[in-house]
Formats: structure tokens, C-alpha cells, sequence
């Protein structure tokens, strides 16, 4: 790591911020307990590295230790530390050229060279206090590498010429375009797109389009797989209780809390196969836990759902396929498109054996 010193001579013996970054310190001291004020500090010094023409004096850095009763020390430490905040004075425009791996790749060494001829060495400011630069790594903009970023602003998709005609730009006070500098807006491809090309898909026109295709068949609910041998308790217990407490054989512990079990008349039980997901299979399993109808399904809690997916060992699958919004519909006497299939007699893995 390099060793950074700061400039303790060229800051002067005082420095203030402006006026108008008074709300926004008040904005970042806010952010934090005022005990805790002085995790403002990089907030606070980069404020100070703005109102003090892009770099950090000694001064500026006594300053921020102050409003957040840090020793000064604590403030050099970070400002030191971190390449974001400069120690030395820099010209009114500080040129960070990216010359990590893409845009080297792409040409960043040539531009660096430009930099050099026409500045002069890395944080060299030029005489005229207008120009300095240095390198820094990737500034993620690497597809539109190489780039710099000169004060605030991202020069991109820059050539030779291109940065030098920039420069030349700055140094005579003329004004200057940010962004790619070739013909593409941001990072889409350069002379226009070829793909995605609606413009409804821009202008807010196919907001709540209905995408799903028209007209498919339902498709067919995955077969269900062939049962472990399970040993599931005899008597569904009244109460919540963990899996391994239902079985001598099963000592795995279950995620979440057992569905309260009901004894239901047989004329009063739903056929749970008309939920999608529950084939004859599961819906034996569920029986075996006192859960007969659509309304103790439309009932159970996110646990219970955790419940019954780890026992059933199919995570994720009630949430997936609904389980609980169909029991809602049919519980409260609805039809779903699903059940009605099944009233028909068009799904055959809902059919019970023999049937
Ligand atoms: S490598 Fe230059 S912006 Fe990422």
C-alpha cells in the first residue's frame, strides 16, 4: 500500500465549510446516534474535500475531527487511508483515469500518455492550476472502457483524440460533454439497439400487460412420487408437536409448528384433492395428521406451512403451487379451474386408486 502523506502546507492554518454544505452535514450527522457521530466521519470529509477545491488540508481535517470530537489522529488515519480523498492540492479539474484490466485493455495506457503530455505527471497541477490527474482503479463503468472521471462526471468510450480535445476543452474554459463519447446512449450498444426495440415497452403503455400466454392447457400437476416408508403417528396428536416427538423412528428435528389436528366425520371431509399439488398420496399423509378439510388448510399459519413441507419433505412447494389460496376459495364453498377438473374427472393423478 502506498505511503500517503498530506500537504501540511499548502492548506493554510484555517478552513471553513461553506454556507450552503451546513443542511447537508446536518443531513449525515443525523444518520447516526450523537454518540455515535463520529461514523459521519467519511461523509464529513469528503464535504470538506468539495469545499476545499478537491483535495483535504490539515485544516479541513481538524475541522471534521472537531464537529465529531474525534481526535485528530483518528481523522488522519482515514483520511489517509482511503485513495477517494486527496492530500495534496489538485487542479480545478482533477482527471481520474480507471487503468484497471478493461479499460487497459481498451486503450487506457495510450490515454494515460495523453495525460502526461498534456498535464504532466500524476498529480502534477498544471500552472495555470486548471489540470492534474492520476490513476485510479476501476470506476465501474467497464463497458464503456476505457473512461475518466473528471471532477463529478464520467468521460467514456474515450479515444486518443477524444481526451485530448477534452482537455484542451477544460484548459481554455470551453464546455465539454459528459458521458459516451461515441454514438450510444449509456451502455446500450453502440449506434442504436437492435433488440427490445418497442417503444411501449419504455413509455409506460404496457404497464399490467397480461403476459401469460393465451389459451394453453393447464398443465398436468407432476406425478407423485412413490411414498417413503414413513412412520406417521397413529393418533394425530390435538396439539403442536414437533415431528420427532410423533415417531419413535424419526428423531430429525421439524422446522415449524405442527398443524392443529381435527377429528372430522367422514361426510364432513373435503376432497383435498382438488387442490392443486395434493394428490391422493399427500392427501393420506394429511389425513394421517388430522387434516381433513379446506378450511383447516386455509388456516394454517407460515409455521404450520414450514410444518408440513419439511414433513412432507417438499419445501417450498405449498407456498409455490398456493396450497392455502385454493383452500380459501374452496373452503369458502368457490371453485378453482383446477377443481373443477377434478369434479370432472379430467385429473387423473387426483384420482384415488381403483378409481
Ligand atoms: S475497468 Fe475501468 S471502469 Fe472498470
Amino acid at each position: 500500500m502506498a505511503l500517503r502523506r498530506f500537504d501540511i502546507e499548502a492548506g493554510g492554518d484555517a478552513f471553513a465549510f461553506k454556507a450552503e454544505t451546513e443542511p447537508t452535514i446536518d443531513f449525515w450527522l443525523g444518520k447516526y446516534p450523537a454518540a455515535r457521530k463520529q461514523s459521519a466521519v467519511i461523509p464529513l470529509l469528503w464535504l470538506a474535500q468539495k469545499d476545499n477545491d478537491g483535495w483535504l488540508s490539515e485544516p479541513a481535517m481538524r475541522e471534521v475531527a472537531d464537529r465529531l470530537e474525534m481526535p485528530y489522529i483518528r481523522v488522519y488515519e482515514v483520511a489517509t487511508f482511503y485513495t477517494m480523498f486527496r492530500l495534496k492540492p489538485v487542479g480545478k479539474h482533477h482527471i481520474q483515469l480507471c487503468g484497471t484490466t478493461p479499460c487497459m485493455l481498451r486503450g487506457a495506457n495510450d490515454l494515460k500518455q495523453v495525460c502526461e503530455s498534456k498535464i504532466g505527471k500524476k498529480f502534477a497541477v498544471t500552472d495555470d492550476g486548471k489540470l492534474s490527474w492520476e490513476e485510479v482503479e476501476c470506476l465501474g463503468a467497464c463497458a464503456n472502457a476505457p473512461m475518466v472521471q473528471i471532477n463529478d462526471d464520467y468521460f467514456e468510450d474515450l479515444t486518443v483524440d477524444g481526451l485530448g480535445e477534452i482537455i484542451e476543452k477544460l484548459r481554455n474554459g470551453a464546455d465539454v460533454t459528459a458521458g459516451p463519447q461515441v454514438d450510444r446512449i449509456n451502455s446500450a450498444p453502440e449506434g442504436g439497439t437492435d433488440v427490445l426495440t418497442e417503444a411501449g415497452l419504455f413509455d409506460g403503455s404496457r404497464n399490467g400487460a397480461v403476459t401469460t400466454l393465451p389459451n394453453l392447457p393447464e398443465p398436468e400437476p407432476a406425478p407423485e412420487p412413490e411414498p417413503e416408508a414413513k412412520a406417521l403417528p397413529e393418533e394425530p396428536a390435538p396439539t403442536n408437536t414437533a415431528r420427532e416427538e410423533t415417531t419413535e423412528e424419526e428423531v430429525v428435528a421439524v422446522a415449524g409448528e405442527r398443524p392443529e389436528a381435527a377429528e372430522v366425520a367422514e361426510a364432513e371431509r373435503d376432497n383435498l384433492k382438488e387442490i392443486k399439488g395434493v394428490g391422493p398420496v399427500n392427501e393420506g399423509q394429511l389425513n394421517e395428521l388430522g387434516i381433513y378439510t379446506f378450511a383447516q388448510i386455509a388456516a394454517w399459519t407460515p409455521a404450520n406451512v414450514d410444518w408440513v413441507e419439511d414433513f412432507l419433505s417438499f419445501p417450498g412447494r405449498i407456498a409455490r403451487e398456493d396450497w392455502i389460496g385454493q383452500a380459501k376459495v374452496l373452503a369458502a364453498g368457490g371453485e378453482t379451474e383446477f377443481s373443477k377438473r377434478v369434479e370432472a374427472g379430467e385429473v387423473d393423478s387426483s384420482k384415488d386408486e381403483g378409481e
